[in-house]
């Protein structure tokens, strides 16, 4: 520029100049306006979310099943909402801060009566639910269903918009999912011999392939972004620690065994996917590292217990009792659940689903993060 000044004397050049402040300007038009329609189609990204208890908001409210996969009773809720929403947390789950961080509002459940507007998304999530049919078959909205009511969904978008544009609206959605552990849970939590007529590797096959034929079909009825949650080490739950009292409280190594596998096959499907799916994008979220870090170090994240619930009965309050509306009826509740990683015998406190949720959004990872998602077209 220094050198280019004394070349600005001639009319040739000033000429020259005053065409590149056009052009200057044009350009910041043209940026500025860019940057406002992004801001506006932000906005538009909806938030769809699939999966079991850690992202329920409250759909189990609505359906036909008992208090084991319920949780619209004191003291869930307490911290946040100051009333039970259905969330199995003291507050809010990763969902919620997700739909935060994404300018949405809360997400509410499907099943929830009024009347349903889906712009910004809706929650499918069922506690209890898993990638197979078989899973507490009867007491949950397994995922098969789950994909039913988004094609619902999908018909009432098309009929509101028009098929150009409900389309427009699902592939910049984004498809958030938290599924599998209770297909690895539930045989040790009843009486099925599910586990007995496959092999691990077989299981985990089928429940890795009833999860991909759901991707595929909303892929097919023009999903693109999604994003995943990998297994936690499930053995190290409070409720299966307490599992086989001859263990002594050590994690269950046999479930943790299948979230592993199930890990590795996850690991494995995404960038199939992306190769064999055009326009396919996705977020990658290592929960299982992210838990096992803050079981071992509780204090490194601000908690002060890494093992034992907040809420519930006996050994780690592993007994899943929270709220005394299931088979045990006493139960003891912190005064801080801040303190805990874990809320009940199989889930969170709040403060664990925001950490995540910060992860998730922002955090570095070799594929998205969340917040890539959203912000991109
Ligand atoms: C709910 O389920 C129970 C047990 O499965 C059954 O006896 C009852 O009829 C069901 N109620 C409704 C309203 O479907
Ligand atoms: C499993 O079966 C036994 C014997 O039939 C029964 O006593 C027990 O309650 C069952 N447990 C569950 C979790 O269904
Ligand atoms: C889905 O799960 C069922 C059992 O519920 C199994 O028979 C079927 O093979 C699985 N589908 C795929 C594609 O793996
Ligand atoms: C079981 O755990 C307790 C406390 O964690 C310990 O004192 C005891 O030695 C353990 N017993 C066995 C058999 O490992």
């Amino acid at each position: 520029m220094v050198g280019k000044s004394s070349a600005m004397a001639s009319p040739i050049s000033s000429f020259f100049l005053i065409l590149f402040l056009h052009l200057v300007i044009l350009l910041l038009l043209s940026t500025s306006c860019g940057s406002s329609r992004s801001v506006q189609s932000t906005k538009h990204v909806g938030l769809f979310i699939f999966g079991d208890s850690f992202l329920d908001a409250g759909n189990n409210n609505y359906i036909n099943t008992t208090t084991l996969d319920q949780a619209n009773f004191w003291p869930y809720g307490e911290t946040y909402f100051k009333l039970p929403t259905g969330r199995f947390s003291d507050g809010r789950l990763v969902s919620d801060f997700i739909a935060e961080y994404a300018e949405l509002p809360l997400i509410p459940p499907f099943l929830q009566p009024g009347n349903p507007q889906y712009y910004n998304g809706v929650n499918f999530a069922s506690a209890g639910a898993g990638a197979l049919v078989q899973t507490f078959q009867g007491e949950v909205i397994d995922l098969k269903t789950q994909l039913y009511y988004y094609k619902k969904v999908e018909a009432w978008l098309r009929h509101k918009l028009g098929n150009a544009e409900a389309k427009t609206t699902l592939s910049r959605a984004v498809y958030l999912f938290s599924i599998g552990s209770n297909d690895y849970m539930s045989p040790f939590l009843t009486n099925s011999t599910i586990l007995n007529s496959y092999s691990k590797s077989e299981y985990v096959g089928i429940v890795i392939g009833n999860l991909t034929s759901v991707i595929r079909a909303i892929y097919k009825r023009g999903g693109r972004k999604f994003g995943f949650i990998n297994l936690p080490p499930l053995g190290c739950l409070p409720g299966m620690r307490i599992i086989k009292p001859e263990n002594n409280g050590s994690c269950l190594e046999e479930v943790s065994s299948l979230a592993k596998l199930h890990n590795i096959a996850l690991s494995m499907l995404l960038p199939i996917l992306e190769k064999q799916l055009k326009g396919f994008r996705y977020s990658f979220f290592n929960f299982n590292i992210n838990l096992r870090q803050r079981m071992n170090h509780p204090s490194k994240y601000g908690f002060k217990d890494g093992r034992e619930a907040c809420c519930g009965t006996g050994k780690f309050r592993g007994v899943f009792s929270c709220g005394g509306k299931r088979l045990v009826k006493e139960f003891q509740l912190c005064k801080n659940p801040s303190q805990h990683i874990f809320w009940d015998s199989y889930h969170l406190t709040e403060r664990l689903h925001k950490q995540l949720a910060d992860q998730m959004w922002s955090g570095e990872s070799n594929a998205y993060n969340l917040r890539d998602l959203f912000q991109s077209l």
